[in-house]
Protein backbone atom coordinates (compact mmCIF):
# COMPACT_ATOMS: atom_id res chain seq x y z
CA UNK A 1 0.00 0.00 0.00
CA UNK A 2 1.37 3.44 -0.69
CA UNK A 3 1.81 5.46 2.04
CA UNK A 4 -0.76 8.53 2.91
CA UNK A 5 -0.33 11.49 0.55
CA UNK A 6 1.17 14.07 2.10
CA UNK A 7 -0.57 18.03 1.81
CA UNK A 8 -0.16 21.23 3.02
CA UNK A 9 -3.24 23.08 4.84
CA UNK A 10 -2.67 27.04 5.23
CA UNK A 11 -5.16 28.67 7.31
CA UNK A 12 -4.94 32.51 6.81
CA UNK A 13 -7.26 35.38 8.08
CA UNK A 14 -7.61 38.44 10.63
CA UNK A 15 -6.35 38.41 13.81
CA UNK A 16 -8.20 36.73 16.95
CA UNK A 17 -9.99 34.30 13.91
CA UNK A 18 -9.10 30.90 15.75
CA UNK A 19 -6.81 30.21 13.71
CA UNK A 20 -3.80 28.63 15.66
CA UNK A 21 -6.97 27.11 17.69
CA UNK A 22 -7.73 25.40 14.83
CA UNK A 23 -4.31 24.62 13.12
CA UNK A 24 -3.35 23.12 16.27
CA UNK A 25 -6.33 20.41 16.44
CA UNK A 26 -6.09 19.86 13.08
CA UNK A 27 -2.41 18.93 12.72
CA UNK A 28 -2.75 17.01 15.93
CA UNK A 29 -5.72 14.90 13.96
CA UNK A 30 -3.57 14.33 10.95
CA UNK A 31 -0.01 13.82 12.66
CA UNK A 32 1.06 16.87 10.69
CA UNK A 33 3.39 19.50 11.86
CA UNK A 34 2.26 22.67 12.31
CA UNK A 35 3.59 26.33 12.23
CA UNK A 36 2.79 29.45 14.12
CA UNK A 37 4.05 32.17 11.67
CA UNK A 38 2.72 34.88 13.61
CA UNK A 39 5.35 33.45 16.20
CA UNK A 40 8.01 34.36 13.99
CA UNK A 41 6.68 37.83 13.68
CA UNK A 42 6.59 38.03 17.18
CA UNK A 43 9.88 36.29 17.93
CA UNK A 44 12.05 38.33 15.69
CA UNK A 45 9.65 41.72 16.50
CA UNK A 46 11.07 41.08 20.18
CA UNK A 47 14.86 40.50 19.05
CA UNK A 48 14.12 44.04 17.51
CA UNK A 49 13.00 45.47 20.90
CA UNK A 50 16.16 44.12 23.17
CA UNK A 51 18.24 45.09 20.60
CA UNK A 52 17.12 48.80 20.18
CA UNK A 53 16.36 48.17 16.13
CA UNK A 54 15.27 51.15 14.92
CA UNK A 55 11.96 49.91 12.15
CA UNK A 56 12.94 52.20 9.53
CA UNK A 57 16.92 51.52 9.79
CA UNK A 58 16.77 49.47 6.69
CA UNK A 59 20.88 48.86 7.49
CA UNK A 60 20.91 47.61 10.74
CA UNK A 61 17.61 45.48 10.09
CA UNK A 62 19.94 43.68 7.28
CA UNK A 63 22.82 43.19 9.33
CA UNK A 64 20.19 41.30 12.28
CA UNK A 65 18.07 39.40 10.10
CA UNK A 66 20.29 36.74 9.31
CA UNK A 67 20.87 36.22 13.37
CA UNK A 68 17.72 35.44 14.00
CA UNK A 69 17.02 31.39 14.29
CA UNK A 70 13.56 30.85 15.36
CA UNK A 71 12.45 27.31 16.20
CA UNK A 72 9.66 25.68 17.12
CA UNK A 73 10.08 22.71 19.68
CA UNK A 74 7.31 20.70 21.52
CA UNK A 75 6.47 20.58 25.04
CA UNK A 76 3.34 19.11 27.23
CA UNK A 77 1.08 22.34 26.49
CA UNK A 78 1.68 22.36 22.54
CA UNK A 79 4.74 24.06 20.52
CA UNK A 80 6.87 26.25 22.10
CA UNK A 81 8.83 29.07 20.29
CA UNK A 82 13.12 29.95 20.89
CA UNK A 83 14.39 32.67 19.50
CA UNK A 84 18.19 32.40 19.23
CA UNK A 85 17.68 28.94 21.68
CA UNK A 86 15.41 30.84 24.37
CA UNK A 87 12.05 30.00 24.79
CA UNK A 88 10.30 33.22 24.30
CA UNK A 89 6.72 31.93 23.88
CA UNK A 90 5.39 33.73 26.93
CA UNK A 91 7.23 36.68 26.19
CA UNK A 92 6.44 37.54 22.47
CA UNK A 93 2.51 37.14 23.80
CA UNK A 94 2.67 40.89 25.61
CA UNK A 95 1.12 43.38 24.28
CA UNK A 96 4.64 45.34 24.56
CA UNK A 97 5.54 42.69 20.98
CA UNK A 98 1.36 42.54 19.53
CA UNK A 99 2.12 46.53 19.74
CA UNK A 100 4.44 46.54 17.57
CA UNK A 101 4.73 43.43 15.66
CA UNK A 102 2.68 44.69 12.62
CA UNK A 103 4.96 47.60 12.16
CA UNK A 104 7.90 44.63 11.61
CA UNK A 105 5.96 42.41 9.75
CA UNK A 106 5.30 45.51 7.37
CA UNK A 107 8.54 45.62 6.43
CA UNK A 108 9.87 43.78 2.89
CA UNK A 109 13.03 42.55 4.40
CA UNK A 110 11.81 40.84 7.45
CA UNK A 111 8.96 39.51 4.93
CA UNK A 112 11.61 37.96 2.56
CA UNK A 113 13.23 36.20 5.57
CA UNK A 114 10.21 34.86 7.11
CA UNK A 115 8.97 33.23 4.38
CA UNK A 116 12.00 31.96 3.14
CA UNK A 117 12.37 29.97 6.20
CA UNK A 118 8.44 29.06 6.13
CA UNK A 119 9.07 27.43 2.23
CA UNK A 120 12.04 25.72 3.56
CA UNK A 121 9.90 24.12 6.76
CA UNK A 122 7.26 22.64 3.88
CA UNK A 123 9.44 20.85 1.90
CA UNK A 124 8.27 17.98 2.92
CA UNK A 125 4.59 19.14 2.98
CA UNK A 126 2.66 17.09 6.03
CA UNK A 127 2.23 20.64 8.19
CA UNK A 128 -0.28 23.14 8.82
CA UNK A 129 0.58 26.72 8.58
CA UNK A 130 -1.35 29.55 9.48
CA UNK A 131 -0.87 33.41 9.14
CA UNK A 132 -2.35 36.29 6.83
CA UNK A 133 -0.17 35.46 3.45
CA UNK A 134 0.44 31.68 3.30
CA UNK A 135 -2.10 30.64 0.99
CA UNK A 136 -1.34 34.05 -1.45
CA UNK A 137 2.27 34.09 -1.20
CA UNK A 138 4.34 31.46 1.31
CA UNK A 139 2.49 28.07 -0.40
CA UNK A 140 0.32 29.48 -3.05
CA UNK A 141 -0.03 25.60 -3.94
CA UNK A 142 -1.16 24.77 -0.98
CA UNK A 143 -3.95 21.55 -1.49
CA UNK A 144 -6.10 23.64 1.39
CA UNK A 145 -6.41 27.11 1.72
CA UNK A 146 -9.33 27.94 4.50
CA UNK A 147 -10.02 31.64 5.41
CA UNK A 148 -11.40 32.16 8.90
CA UNK A 149 -13.53 34.97 9.55
CA UNK A 150 -15.44 35.45 13.16
CA UNK A 151 -17.56 38.58 13.96
CA UNK A 152 -15.51 41.53 15.69
CA UNK A 153 -17.05 41.10 19.27
CA UNK A 154 -16.82 37.49 19.15
CA UNK A 155 -13.15 37.96 18.22
CA UNK A 156 -12.60 40.69 21.03
CA UNK A 157 -13.91 38.43 23.58
CA UNK A 158 -11.87 35.35 22.48
CA UNK A 159 -8.68 37.55 23.15
CA UNK A 160 -9.72 39.26 25.95
CA UNK A 161 -9.91 36.18 27.44
CA UNK A 162 -7.06 34.55 26.03
CA UNK A 163 -4.92 37.05 27.53
CA UNK A 164 -6.84 37.66 30.86
CA UNK A 165 -6.42 33.51 31.18
CA UNK A 166 -2.63 33.88 30.64
CA UNK A 167 -2.81 36.28 33.56
CA UNK A 168 -1.77 39.69 31.55
CA UNK A 169 -3.63 42.82 33.29
CA UNK A 170 -5.47 44.28 30.56
CA UNK A 171 -8.58 45.93 29.69
CA UNK A 172 -10.72 45.88 26.62
CA UNK A 173 -10.46 48.97 25.41
CA UNK A 174 -6.87 48.29 24.46
CA UNK A 175 -7.47 44.79 23.26
CA UNK A 176 -10.11 45.91 20.97
CA UNK A 177 -7.47 49.09 20.17
CA UNK A 178 -4.93 46.48 19.39
CA UNK A 179 -7.20 44.34 16.92
CA UNK A 180 -8.28 46.81 15.01
CA UNK A 181 -4.80 48.45 14.22
CA UNK A 182 -2.81 45.23 13.74
CA UNK A 183 -5.67 44.42 10.98
CA UNK A 184 -6.07 47.98 9.17
CA UNK A 185 -1.51 47.45 8.87
CA UNK A 186 -1.83 43.70 7.95
CA UNK A 187 -4.31 44.41 5.56
CA UNK A 188 -3.12 47.84 3.85
CA UNK A 189 0.34 46.97 3.68
CA UNK A 190 2.05 47.29 0.51
CA UNK A 191 4.36 43.92 0.59
CA UNK A 192 1.78 40.61 0.52
CA UNK A 193 -0.97 42.78 2.79
CA UNK A 194 -3.88 40.20 4.42
CA UNK A 195 -6.26 38.56 1.51
CA UNK A 196 -8.45 36.17 1.03
CA UNK A 197 -6.68 33.54 -2.07
CA UNK A 198 -8.82 33.29 -5.11
CA UNK A 199 -8.73 28.88 -3.85
CA UNK A 200 -9.68 29.64 -0.70
CA UNK A 201 -12.51 28.43 1.10
CA UNK A 202 -14.20 31.27 3.92
CA UNK A 203 -15.42 29.56 7.18
CA UNK A 204 -16.94 31.89 9.64
CA UNK A 205 -17.08 30.22 12.75
CA UNK A 206 -19.06 33.04 14.96
CA UNK A 207 -21.29 30.62 15.92
CA UNK A 208 -19.26 27.53 15.62
CA UNK A 209 -17.74 25.51 18.55
CA UNK A 210 -14.05 24.20 18.31
CA UNK A 211 -15.24 21.04 17.67
CA UNK A 212 -17.25 21.92 14.97
CA UNK A 213 -15.43 23.99 13.27
CA UNK A 214 -12.26 21.31 13.55
CA UNK A 215 -15.13 18.64 12.12
CA UNK A 216 -15.85 20.77 9.00
CA UNK A 217 -11.98 21.46 8.16
CA UNK A 218 -10.71 17.93 9.09
CA UNK A 219 -13.77 16.64 6.05
CA UNK A 220 -11.88 18.88 3.60
CA UNK A 221 -8.72 17.62 4.77
CA UNK A 222 -9.21 14.18 4.10
CA UNK A 223 -11.00 15.04 0.57
CA UNK A 224 -7.67 16.75 -0.31
CA UNK A 225 -5.88 13.75 0.95
CA UNK A 226 -8.01 11.13 -0.42
CA UNK A 227 -7.79 12.44 -4.06
CA UNK A 228 -4.69 11.71 -5.67
O1 LIG B 1 -1.09 35.56 14.20
P1 LIG B 1 -0.55 36.64 15.14
O2 LIG B 1 -1.62 37.56 15.63
O3 LIG B 1 0.29 36.09 16.21
O4 LIG B 1 0.41 37.50 14.18
C1 LIG B 1 1.16 38.58 14.66
C2 LIG B 1 1.36 39.59 13.55
O5 LIG B 1 2.25 39.10 12.56
C3 LIG B 1 0.09 40.01 12.82
O6 LIG B 1 -0.38 41.26 13.27
C4 LIG B 1 0.48 40.09 11.38
C5 LIG B 1 1.79 39.43 11.26
N1 LIG B 1 1.79 38.23 10.42
C6 LIG B 1 2.05 38.41 9.07
O7 LIG B 1 2.17 39.55 8.61
N2 LIG B 1 2.16 37.33 8.27
C7 LIG B 1 2.00 36.09 8.75
N3 LIG B 1 2.14 35.04 7.93
C8 LIG B 1 1.72 35.90 10.13
C9 LIG B 1 1.60 37.00 10.93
Amino acid sequence: MSPAKKIIIAIDGYASTGKSTLAKSLAGKLGYGYIDTGAMYRATTLFFQRHKVDFDDLAAIQKSIYSIKIQFRPSEFGNRTFLNGEDVEEEIRTMKVSEKVSEVAAIPLVRRSMVAQQQEMGTERGIVMDGRDIGTVVFRDAELKLFLTANPMVRLKRRFDELTAKGHQINEEEVKHNLEHRDHIDSTRDDSPLRKAEDAIELDNSELTPEEQLEIALRYAKQRIGSN
